[in-house]
């Protein structure tokens, strides 16, 4: 294996960052100082150590995360929890986000050290069905859902968005859903405002432009005011694990997705 390849699957970094590492001369082979990223190393018996300490090999992860809301998909961030602050450090150092969710998002995020299972996944040619749950103010008549799922236009400059699948869960008024709708303050509704019409349903994209589904709702006519991603192709958010935990993938789940090397 490539000593790069062994450095990412290891949780010391992404491959770009460990090839800086290897240039800088802070690994070590078998006790010599190695500078090639393209090295072949035997996994199982050299002795590969970063900056002294000796790298043991995991091999490639893949994480479910159910994200609460109120924290960024980001590795880091000075004003706001991140993702990352979810996972024990030590395991996380060449894991990374697959796609994003916004600030206010909840559900299904996935994390790995392998880059291929990635650009995958992200790949908009892959056509992979992302499917998120809403809540939003207003309402989708028959032409809006159409608009939905043959494209609808989302901003300035922008191509149509790609055939997509809507179902609508609830209808209806406000008064008659407050109960059922996952947000403890909506601060832009008061109780004059009782009468204001309200849709949930899920809606299913393949690509992944900025806040594409609050996007394409709006321009259906409605304001999301809660989002929930559950399910990634044929991969379900599991919903025994509570908001802010995560686990690794089984194989079978990995399978699911049909990208990915099972572990
Ligand atoms: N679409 C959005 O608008 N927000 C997300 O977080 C994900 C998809």
């Amino acid at each position: 294996m490539r000593l790069d390849k062994f450095l990412a699957e290891s949780s010391v970094g992404r491959r770009k960052i460990v090839r800086i590492y290897i240039k800088e001369g802070l690994i070590e082979v078998n006790g010599e100082v190695i500078t090639e990223p393209s090295m072949d190393i035997n996994e199982n018996s050299d002795v590969i150590k970063y900056l002294g300490k000796v790298v043991s090999y995991t091999g490639k992860v893949y994480y479910m995360f159910n994200k609460p809301a109120g924290c960024i998909t980001a590795r880091k961030d000075k004003d706001h929890r991140t993702v990352f602050d979810f996972f024990d450090d030590d395991k996380m150092n060449g894991v990374f986000h697959v796609g994003r969710l916004d600030k206010d998002t909840e559900g299904l995020l996935l994390l790995t050290n392998d880059g291929e299972f990635e650009h995958k996944l992200m790949h908009p040619q892959e056509h992979i069905e992302k499917t998120y749950f809403f809540w939003a103010l207003g309402s989708l008549d028959e032409e809006n859902r159409k608009q939905l799922e043959q494209g609808i236009y989302i901003g300035k400059g922008e191509i149509l968005t790609k055939p997509a699948k809507i179902e609508v869960h609830r209808c209806g008024m406000y008064k008659d859903f407050k109960h059922e709708m996952p947000i403890d303050n909506l601060n832009n509704i008061d109780s004059n405002q009782y009468n204001q019409p309200v849709v949930s349903g899920y809606l299913t994209i393949t690509e992944g432009r900025n806040h594409q589904v609050k996007r394409m709702l709006k321009a259906a006519g409605c304001y999301v005011v809660y989002l929930k991603r559950v399910s990634i192709g044929g991969l379900m958010l599991d919903e025994s694990m509570e908001k802010g935990r995560y686990r690794l993938l089984t194989e079978v789940e990995i399978k699911k997705l049909g990208i990915g090397r099972v572990i």
